[in-house]
């Protein structure tokens, strides 16, 4: 095993640990996003001029939203992970 394979496993410990915190979890948010959310809508929704969402509580609720529509049953961790994803991939809130 050579040295850059055991800093990778390395990297990878500490991000499964640090990721069980408190904080969102981004690429867990991603890969609910990947799997649920696109069939409606791609990321245009998102980004439109007139978008919905004016604020990172309003970015929750709309996921909450969407999320009971499709009957997923969300913790609100996973809530989180996902409004978290879209707030730091497309919209930029700093609240
Ligand atoms: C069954 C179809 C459908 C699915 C699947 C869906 N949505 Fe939506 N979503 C909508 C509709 C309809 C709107 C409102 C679009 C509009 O106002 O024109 C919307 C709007 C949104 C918006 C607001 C966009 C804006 O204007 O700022 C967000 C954020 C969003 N959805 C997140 C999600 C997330 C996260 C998921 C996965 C849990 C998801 N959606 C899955 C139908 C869906």
């Amino acid at each position: 095993m050579n040295i850059l394979r055991i800093l990778t496993i390395a990297g990878s410990v500490l991000v499964a640990t640090t990721g069980t915190g408190q904080a969102a979890d981004i690429s867990v948010g991603e890969q609910q996003h990947q799997q649920y959310c696109i069939s409606c809508h791609g990321s245009e929704v998102y980004t439109r001029q007139d978008r919905r969402v004016q604020s990172r509580n309003g970015l929750s609720a709309q996921v909450q939203r969407c999320q009971l529509a499709l009957d997923l049953n969300w913790f609100d961790d996973e809530v989180e992970n996902t409004a978290e994803y879209l707030n730091r991939e497309y919209y930029h809130f700093n609240n």
